[in-house]
């Protein structure tokens, strides 16, 4: 299955678009109206060809071999921290202040829809600022909210809009739109939301949102997304709401809704939120961990080459986010964390990083989900590794931004690797398979898979192309110039 950002098609529309407008097919009895709408219309078609065709010549990345990686990096701030912050400030009370928030244009995307529904957003790079609306002060939107590509957005949201008085729509791009959504259908359903979707499992969705009741809910499956659309549901529901995960997942969302006044009690893999329908928040002045998500693309990079000496500064080391750094570690890989500290619950601190001989190994299990988001990386590296990587119980994987089972193998076997892709994940052999040549990849608009394979040309034998090497902007608009900063020819 591929999913793009963008209609196959596009630029063969557009162009069928503006040659009909630009024929001025118009009938004589044609109204004002209809002339002003077809001239926007071509003067958005104009824009959007321009913007494609500028997205296409920037798009391609060539990397080649490098020798070494060097020197430091600061990763931008925590995409997951930056959505939670954006998302509480909006219904909080009185101002928030948020530094070192993501770059990512997934956290913009959530802050695009603050704005829409009421709150008044003003940032300045990674600096932002949020007038909140207090918790029942939101206002509805007449235009469908776009949550672009971030399943974070659409998710998370999803919980505070079905606690509200008015009814939402909300769409992605043609990924976001294709990946399944019944999973934060059922419980918000069973607390009294009325949700449809298309298929009744896509979006777009149509919340309408109302009354909540309280409830418990057995998450079905491990993810940090539905415990928290829940949680948030929970602030507007009558009475106590709590989850049970299968399997630990990251916990941002409990220390954010801590960090804004409401009590947050966990028991084992349990938690609830006290709230109660009437808990009220309170606007915070607060930074932003550096993402660990995107520094782990500099941590595999450095531990490529032997003589690599990288100082990775301010990252989050939230536990629930750091078991990959625990498997970098079980692999051989060199890597300290120093200076740490914490802030609003959260840790942060830096990670140094040498060079290191890899051995490999396989991630399985209750791992798995506490290491979702790298997974990408580690599989690229399998090649570079002594005994390979294997993953398993990784069907979710399927299911991300990309098919990334499918994107790794394909991707991998491009460059020479030998990959054994399974249901559930894939088995990519380790150095004795050969050593990688360049090539063209095509990372299906993820920004991970661009991200994991720019790094593994480092240590390929000849020059790799990514194309689409945009995307990478989704999570890290910076990547490809820090990437080479560090990187030693
Ligand atoms: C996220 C949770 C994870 C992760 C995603 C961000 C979050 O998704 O893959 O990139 O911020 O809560 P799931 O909850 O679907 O596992």
């Amino acid at each position: 299955m591929i999913r793009t950002g963008r209609p196959a098609h596009f630029s063969r529309l557009v162009r069928k678009c503006l040659w009909r407008t630009a024929r001025g097919d118009s009938s004589p009895e044609e109204t004002r109206r209809a002339r002003v709408l077809k001239f926007r219309f071509r003067k958005d078609g104009l824009e959007q060809l321009f913007r494609f065709r500028e997205r296409k010549a920037l798009s391609k990345q060539t990397i080649h071999p490098a020798k070494v990686v060097a020197g430091g990096v600061v990763p931008p701030g925590d995409k997951s921290i930056s959505h939670r912050y954006a998302m509480l400030a909006g219904i909080a009370e009185g101002e928030s202040e948020f530094s070192n928030f993501a770059l990512a244009a997934d956290c913009h995307s959530t802050l695009r829809c603050m704005k829409s529904l009421g709150a008044e957003v003003v940032s300045d790079k990674t600096s932002v600022r949020v007038a909140g609306r207090g918790l029942h002060g939101l206002k509805g939107s007449r235009r469908t909210l776009d949550a672009g590509n971030s399943g974070t957005t659409i998710r998370l949201l999803s919980g505070i809009l079905a606690g509200q008085n008015f009814t939402t729509k909300i769409a992605g791009d043609e990924s976001l739109n294709q990946r399944p959504m019944k999973r934060i259908l059922t419980p918000l359903r069973e607390m009294g939301a009325q949700i449809s979707a298309r298929d009744d499992n896509f979006a777009p969705l149509e919340i309408r949102g109302g009354k909540l009741r309280g409830m418990h809910y057995e998450m079905p499956m491990a993810s940090a997304q539905v415990k928290s659309a829940v949680l948030l549901a929970g602030l507007f529901a009558e009475g106590e709401t709590s989850v049970t995960e299968p399997a630990r997942t990251r916990d941002h969302t409990e220390l954010a809704l801590e960090e804004f006044g409401v009590p947050i009690e966990r028991h084992g893999r349990t938690t609830e939120i006290r709230a109660n329908g009437g808990r009220k928040l309170t606007g915070r002045k607060v930074e932003v961990p550096g993402d660990l998500s995107s520094a782990v693309f500099f941590v595999a990079a450095a531990s490529l080459f032997e003589g690599s000496a990288l100082h990775i500064q301010g990252v989050g080391l939230n536990p629930t986010r750091t078991a990959i750094l625990d498997v970098f570690a079980r692999m051989g890989a060199s890597i300290q964390m120093l200076s740490l500290r914490t802030a609003q619950g959260e840790v942060m601190g830096d990670i140094a990083v040498k060079g290191a001989q890899l051995k490999g190994g396989v991630l399985e299990g209750a791992e798995i989900p506490l290491v979702i988001d790298e997974l990408p990386m580690l599989a690229a590296l399998g090649p570079f590794t002594e005994e390979g990587i294997e993953i398993r119980d990784a069907s979710e994987l399927r299911v991300k931004e990309s098919d990334r089972i499918a994107a790794l193998a394909e991707n991998l076997r491009r460059m020479g690797a030998t990959v054994e892709e399974r249901p559930d994940g894939l088995k990519v052999a380790g150095r004795g398979a050969g050593k990688l040549h360049g090539a063209e990849i095509e990372p299906r608009g993820d920004h991970r898979i661009a991200m994991a394979f720019a790094v593994a040309a480092l240590a390929a034998k000849t020059p790799t192309t990514i194309r689409d090497a945009e995307c990478a902007g989704v999570s890290y608009p910076t990547f490809y110039d820090d990437l080479a900063r560090v990187a030693e020819r």
